[in-house]
């Protein structure tokens, strides 16, 4: 095989934590494959934290986050950007991740220059295309423009052909959040808020940042904490609180001056993963907690309406409870007060693999240039 240039994609949190892993396998072909590594920096400090845990040093970066951005801002300076470095680089394929801003127009200006798309995490989906907003939309747009298909279970899979796509473009990978674990568990991590949490029978990590759970959803859960844990003295709520101004404000707002919610900036992914591995439980409406947490047999309630990860709630591992407040607060005293059921939710199986899926995607990666 003649060496191919491969352009990853990629200007979140998420997809930096998720797409780590497949640059690392990529490097290590590097007889067959040139990497180009592209990012957006739809969001600045917290992707450069994840560069800096992985020591990923990006070939381009197009820097386009303003202070509360639209979804136009976003998809419009990607878009100018990666045209400009498509036609100088010209790779042979370019890979993306997941439902964000940045993979959507990533896909869309790759598609405009006909270069082959390589979709990793594809084919979740809720089918509501408002929930979550706009990932839904993305993630199948991306979808209808991708020719590999990285999907994390077989039920994506499905939901792949139930849309008519063609087998043989579809893997079936695990999930890259897995992978990423192994890489941050051989990290020596030093954390404050390690003794912290450590004084605490019951430490619960927090996060919140969805578009659609702006406002009042997002104070229906802060007054839910605010009853556990002044009912519950072996609780303490560890929340790094999302760079958003939205969430930063409302969290500020509603969380602060009680000495059981500790609100932090985010965190290193390392030190993430490792106070994860130490809470009794998450209340998330991340997507990729919903992926990790069952990876450390920590049990999560979801914050949102609806998951496009069906397969934790299938094996168990996690209860999807919207965002109101009474209903919040009972699912949490139901895991602080009923062991048999948590532990339930703990020893359920993690269904998103063993952590070789960058291993698979790479593999693949070489077979569709072998054809
Ligand atoms: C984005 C993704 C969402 C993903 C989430 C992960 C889209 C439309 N949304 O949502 O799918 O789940 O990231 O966190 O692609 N900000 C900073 N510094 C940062 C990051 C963000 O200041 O490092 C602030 C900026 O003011 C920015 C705002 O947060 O304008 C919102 O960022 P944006 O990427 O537009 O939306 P997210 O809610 O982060
Ligand atoms: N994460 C992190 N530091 C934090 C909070 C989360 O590194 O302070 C990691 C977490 O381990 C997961 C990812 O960020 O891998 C989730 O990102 P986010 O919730 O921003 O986005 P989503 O998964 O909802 O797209």
């Amino acid at each position: 095989m003649m060496k191919k240039k491969i352009g990853v994609v990629f200007g979140t949190r998420p997809e930096a934590i998720k797409m780590a892993p497949v640059i690392k396998e990529l490097e290590k072909h590097k007889n067959q494959f040139e990497t180009v590594i592209i990012v957006t920096a739809q969001h600045r400090e917290m992707l450069d934290q994840v560069l800096h845990v992985f020591n990923i040093n990006p070939t381009y970066d197009l820097n386009v986050m303003r202070p509360k951005q639209s979804l136009s801002d976003i998809t419009v300076n990607v878009m100018k950007g990666l045209e400009e470095i498509f036609l100088d680089e010209k790779p042979d394929m370019i890979l993306v991740h997941g439902d964000t801003t940045t993979s959507f127009a990533a896909a869309l200006a790759a598609y405009y220059q006909q270069i082959p798309i390589g979709h990793v995490e594809a084919g979740l989906r809720t089918y509501d295309k408002y929930f979550p907003f706009p990932e839904e939309a993305n993630r199948q747009l991306i979808d209808n423009l991708a020719d590999l298909f990285f999907v994390p279970t077989e039920l994506t899979k499905s939901n792949l052909l139930k849309e008519n796509k063609s087998e043989d473009q579809i893997m079936v990978t695990g999930n890259t959040a897995i992978d990423a674990i192994q890489y941050t568990k051989q990290l020596n991590v030093n954390h404050e808020l390690l003794n912290t949490i450590q004084g605490y029978k019951k430490p619960i990590l927090l996060t919140m940042h969805r578009r659609e759970n702006h406002g009042e959803p997002m104070k229906q859960v802060f007054k839910a904490i605010k009853r556990v844990v002044n009912e519950h003295e072996d609780v303490v709520v560890v929340m790094p609180v999302h760079l958003s101004p939205v969430v930063q404000e409302l969290a500020k707002e509603m969380l602060s001056g009680n000495e059981r919610i500790i609100l932090s900036a985010p965190l290193e992914v390392d030190a993430f993963h490792k106070i994860l591995s130490k809470s009794y439980l998450v209340l998330t409406d991340s997507g990729g907690l919903q992926e990790e947490a069952p990876a450390f047999d920590i049990p999560v309630l979801v914050l949102r309406d609806k998951t496009e990860r069906p397969e934790g709630f299938t094996a168990g591992t996690l209860k999807v409870i919207g965002t109101e407040e009474e209903k919040v607060y009972q699912s949490i005293e139901q895991l602080l007060n009923n062991q048999v059921l948590y532990n339930k939710m703990a020893k359920a199986d993690n269904p998103y693999g063993d952590g070789t899926a960058s291993q698979i995607i790479v593999n693949t990666i070489k077979k569709y240039f072998n054809k």
